[in-house]
């Protein structure tokens, strides 16, 4: 799996990344079945697995259930291996979404964060947006406190997870990394991402898949026609994929190398 420098970070990820969500939430999601959460035995087959395939980018957040505790435990004695990307400001608790974007829970959040995950040190966090992605950069000033935890060595990079236009085009400038939704099926968000290439920030892709009902997607294989359409954009640093199947990852992967050769 080929790496690339993440935007101007001094990271280097591979450009499929693991996404974690159905390893620790299975409520008030969006995908097209209903599924069990993972068992320990199946998480750490699947690490080993994403591992082999050459992926070194996982992305958790304290809004994905219990996938940040869980994780932690299993990736002891692999911490060099991967670049982990959490996120501050979304919790999942009772089954409901609740935001907080202030400095005060940006510090407990990542703390928990480092705590759960076993390290001394995030890779990257991202804001976990609500939507309002205007609001929060402008008005909570989310950057500023997120670099001083990168100047303090707690993170090495941050950026955000955005759902507007306006607000991917502001975290690109304002940050390093921006997490944006493409697909075949949503590609608004385009502009964000020709933004992030023009001045060398990393992107991450959400909801490849359209969160799985590809079906939706046309084509012979849609797995390999949305990673083509997103891959075609020069920006674009890392799709991150969510899969509790490794016959799905590996296929994910073998898509992935063959639109790179
Ligand atoms: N920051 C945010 O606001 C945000 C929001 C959403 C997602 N994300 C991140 O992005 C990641 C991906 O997003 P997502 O999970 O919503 O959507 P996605 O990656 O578009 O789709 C994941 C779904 O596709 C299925 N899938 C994966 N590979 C497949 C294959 N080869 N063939 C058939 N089905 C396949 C998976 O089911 P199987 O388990 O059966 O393979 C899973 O249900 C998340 O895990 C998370 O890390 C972030």
């Amino acid at each position: 799996m080929k790496k690339i420098a993440l935007g101007n970070t001094h990271l280097s990820v591979s450009m499929l990344g693991l996404g974690t969500v159905k390893f620790g939430r299975n409520q008030q999601v969006n995908y097209p079945q209903a599924f069990a959460l993972p068992s320990n035995k199946e998480i750490i087959e699947l690490l080993a697995c994403a591992q082999d395939l050459g992926i070194n980018l996982l992305d958790t957040a304290p809004a994905y259930g219990s996938s940040e505790e869980r994780l932690g435990p299993l990736l002891k004695g692999q911490r060099h291996h991967w670049v982990l990307a959490t996120k501050f400001g979304e919790e999942f608790v009772h089954g409901a979404s609740q935001f907080d974007f202030s400095k005060e829970a940006a510090q407990k959040s990542i703390e928990r964060s480092l705590k759960r995950l076993g390290t001394d040190y995030l890779d990257i966090i991202l804001v976990h947006s609500n939507g309002e992605d205007k609001k929060i950069i402008e008005e909570q000033g989310v950057f500023s406190t997120l670099n001083e935890f990168k100047q303090a060595g707690l993170i090495r990079a941050f950026g955000m997870s955005t759902k507007t236009i306006e607000g991917g085009l502001m975290a690109v400038e304002q940050s390093d990394i921006v997490m944006v939704t493409h697909n075949p099926l949503h590609s608004a968000e385009q502009a964000v991402i020709a933004h992030a290439h023009k001045h060398n920030k990393g992107i991450f892709i959400k909801k490849a898949f359209a969160s799985g009902h590809l079906q939706k997607i046309s084509g012979v294989d849609p797995v390999l026609e949305a990673m083509r359409f997103i891959y075609q954009e020069p920006g674009v640093s890392s799709i991150i994929v969510g899969t509790l199947n490794p016959e799905h990852l590996k296929h994910n992967v073998a898509c992935a190398n063959q639109l790179m050769e």
